[in-house]
C-alpha cells in the first residue's frame, strides 16, 4: 500500500488489471433541504459504467444532471447510497484520501469553465500538476503539452478573460487532462457556446477521448452528439434509466 493508503487507485496497477465495470453507484440519493421542505432530486440511483464507455446524460433542466455529475465527481456526497471506483467506496474515504482519488483519476470540465481569472491558461492548466507535487518546471512542461494539443500554443499567457469562449473551455479541457485522469466528466461544457464553436469542442473531445484512454460521461442538449456515444442516461423524476 503506498503513503496515501490508496494502493488500490494507483494508475499503473488499476490500468494493467482493469476490471469492467470502473464507476458504480448503489442506491445513490440526494436530497436538499429548501424553504418549502426536502427536495429529492435523484431517487436510488443504480449505475455501472464499464472502462472506457462513453456516456451521454441527458435530461429536462433542473432534473438533477449537474447534482449527479457533481457526486460522480466527487465535488458533492450523496445524502444516501454508495459510489464504488473499481471496489472503492469513495465517499468513505477520508477527505485527504478522496482529495488525491479527485486528483489523480478525474478529470471535471464545468458548465462555464471556472477557470481562475486572475491566472494566465499555462497557470490555471499547471495548477492541478502542482496540487499533485510536481514543481513548477515539470507543470509548465505538462500543461504547456496540453495546450499545444488543444491548440492554445499561441495563448498561454493570455488570463480567461482576454480569450474568447471556445478558448477558455479548451483551457478547461486541458486542465481537466493535464494529470491523464482515467475518467471525464464534462457538464455541458459548450453550454454557452455558438454551434461552429461547439462542435470544435466536441471534436476534441473525440480526440482526446481515444488519446487518452478515457471513460467518458458528458451532460448534453444535443441529441446529434448523444447518439455518437456508447450509452445515454437519461434522469427524470429524480430515476435514471439506460
Ligand atoms: N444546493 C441546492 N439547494 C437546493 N436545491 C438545489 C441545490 N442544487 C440544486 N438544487 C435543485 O436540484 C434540482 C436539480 O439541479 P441540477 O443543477 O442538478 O439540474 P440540471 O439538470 O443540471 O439543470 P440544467 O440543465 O438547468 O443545468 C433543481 O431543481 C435545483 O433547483
Ligand atoms: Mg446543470
Amino acid at each position: 500500500m503506498n503513503s496515501n493508503g490508496l494502493d488500490m487507485i494507483d494508475n499503473t496497477t488499476a490500468r494493467r488489471d482493469e476490471p469492467k465495470v470502473l464507476l458504480r453507484t448503489e442506491n445513490l440519493t440526494k436530497s436538499f433541504m429548501t424553504d418549502s421542505g426536502q427536495l429529492t432530486v435523484l431517487k436510488d440511483v443504480n449505475l455501472a459504467i464499464a472502462a472506457r464507455e462513453r456516456i451521454a446524460v441527458v435530461g429536462e433542466s433542473g432534473s438533477g444532471k449537474t447534482t449527479l455529475m457533481h457526486i460522480l465527481g466527487t465535488l458533492d456526497r450523496p445524502t444516501s447510497g454508495h459510489c464504488y471506483f473499481e471496489s472503492t467506496d469513495l465517499f468513505s474515504l477520508k477527505t485527504d484520501q478522496l482529495d488525491h482519488f479527485r486528483n489523480q483519476q478525474l478529470g471535471f470540465v464545468f458548465q462555464f469553465h471556472q477557470l481562475l481569472p486572475e491566472f494566465t491558461a499555462l497557470e490555471n492548466v499547471m495548477m492541478p500538476a502542482l496540487i499533485a507535487g510536481h514543481n513548477r518546471r515539470q507543470a509548465a512542461e505538462m500543461a504547456q503539452t496540453l495546450l499545444s494539443q488543444t491548440g492554445l500554443q499561441q495563448r498561454l499567457t493570455h488570463k480567461p478573460g482576454q480569450l474568447s469562449g471556445g478558448e477558455q473551455q479548451r483551457v478547461a479541457i486541458a486542465r481537466a487532462l493535464v494529470l491523464k485522469p482515467r475518467i471525464l466528466i464534462a457538464d455541458e461544457p459548450t453550454g454557452n457556446l455558438d454551434s461552429n464553436t461547439s462542435d470544435g469542442i466536441y471534436s476534441l473531445l473525440d480526440r482526446v477521448y481515444l488519446e487518452y484512454d478515457l471513460t467518458m460521461i458528458m451532460v448534453t442538449h444535443n441529441d446529434e452528439l448523444a447518439a455518437r456515444m456508447d450509452r445515454t442516461l437519461r434522469i427524470c423524476d429524480g430515476c435514471v434509466t439506460g
